[in-house]
Formats: C-alpha cells, structure tokens, sequence
C-alpha cells in the first residue's frame, strides 16, 4: 500500500526519502544495486528509477554520467530529492522507458513491474503493467540504446514467472544469465538477470 506521507528508509547501503506513490525499494532494488557492474568513468542509465536507489549506486561506483528514468512524475520528483540529499549527481527524466531519448550508455538497469495486470494509476504501474509492454519496449530498444561492449541488467521475480522474462528477452534475440537471487516476503525470490547481446 503506497504511504501518504514522505518517509525515511535505508537499503543498500543509502539513507533515502520515499515520497508517496512511489516504490519504496525492496529486495529487487537491492540485489540490482549489489551487482551493479558500473567502471569508473562510464555512463549508466537507469530506466524505472523509483526513488534512483540503482541510478545513486552507479554515481557512487564512480560513473562519470548517469540519467535515472520513469514514467511515473512522483518517481522522478523523488530521485531528484534523493540526489540532492545524497549528493550524488545525477540527472533525473520523465520517460515511458526509452522515450524519445536518442543516447548510447555503456550501462542500462531495469527492475521493471513484474506482473501482467492493469495499472490504473502511477503507484501501480510500479508492479502492474497490462501485457509486459514496459519489458518489451525495454527489449525492442535496448541495442540503439548500448554502446559497443554495453552491459544491461533488468530484476525479475518468482511472483511474475522466470519463463515470462525469459520468452520476451528471447522474442528480441536475447538470453538472461543469473546474476543473483535473493529470498524476500512470503518467500518469493528476486533475481537480477545480465542481458546478453545476441
Ligand atoms: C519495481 S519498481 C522499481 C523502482 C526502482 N528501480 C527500485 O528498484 O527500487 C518499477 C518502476 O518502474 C517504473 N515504470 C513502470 N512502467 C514504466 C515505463 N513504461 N517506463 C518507465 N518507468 C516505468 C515504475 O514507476 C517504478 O518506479
């Protein structure tokens, strides 16, 4: 259930505000920033930043550029704040995942909503996205986006199915190698997925 008010919470590693209507980072968001593979002095954009947790860890791994993304105005009101308050630069967008943005970065993270199911507002879209279309969008987009030896990495969950993700990376000429999984609430599971270039 989205909170009402703005509130404080610490994961992976950040002190960080969560404003209301935003996802408020959980397991996923942790394991994604555990992995991140971000080398000094590289780009990364992070699509679906939610309160920028993945986007503030990529500053913090030393990139020189990262641009943080989403749909969703609260999100991207939220990870503002968060880079204001860590002090970790990054410059923050509203987009539908790629949207008209026509640059190349040497690494791109999605923990995308998992379930296929009608969002009917931009609390839900944060788990609900009727058809994968957000995934599928990130799939159909994501090699005009890479630049030569770019890395991407998208979260998925037991609750949204393993083969769903797989199917669609495939349809798009990809293959998912684990990364890391971890047990969360009610014992559901989140894994980061490497995105492999066919
Ligand atoms: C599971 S949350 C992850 C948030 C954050 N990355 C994290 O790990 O804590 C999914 C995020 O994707 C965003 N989102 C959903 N559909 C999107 C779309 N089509 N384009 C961009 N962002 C989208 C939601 O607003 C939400 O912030």
């Amino acid at each position: 259930m989205a909170k009402v008010r703005p509130f404080k919470k610490k994961l992976a590693g950040f002190d960080y505000i969560v404003l209301p209507k935003v996802f408020k980072g959980s397991t996923d968001s942790e394991i994604l920033c555990d992995v991140l593979d971000v080398k000094k002095g590289e780009t990364s954009w992070d699509i679906g930043t939610g309160t920028g947790l993945a986007a503030l860890q990529a500053k913090k791994r030393g990139a020189r550029y990262v641009l943080a993304t989403d749909l969703n105005p609260f999100a991207v009101k939220n990870a503002k704040e968060n880079s204001v308050m860590t002090g970790l630069k990054v410059d923050v967008k509203q987009a539908d995942v790629f949207g008209d943005i026509d640059k190349k970065f040497d690494v791109i993270t999605f923990n995308p909503p998992f379930t296929n199911h009608q969002a009917r507002n931009n609390y839900e879209i944060s788990f609900w996205d009727k058809d994968n279309k957000a995934v599928k969008k990130f799939f159909a987009g994501l090699n005009k986006h890479l630049n030569k030896n770019g890395r991407a990495f998208i979260c998925w969950s037991s609750f949204g199915k393993i083969r769903v993700i797989k199917n669609i990376a495939k349809c798009y000429g990809f293959s998912l190698t684990e990364l890391k999984r971890k047990k969360g609430k009610s014992n559901l599971v989140y894994y980061v997925f490497k995105v492999n270039n066919p």
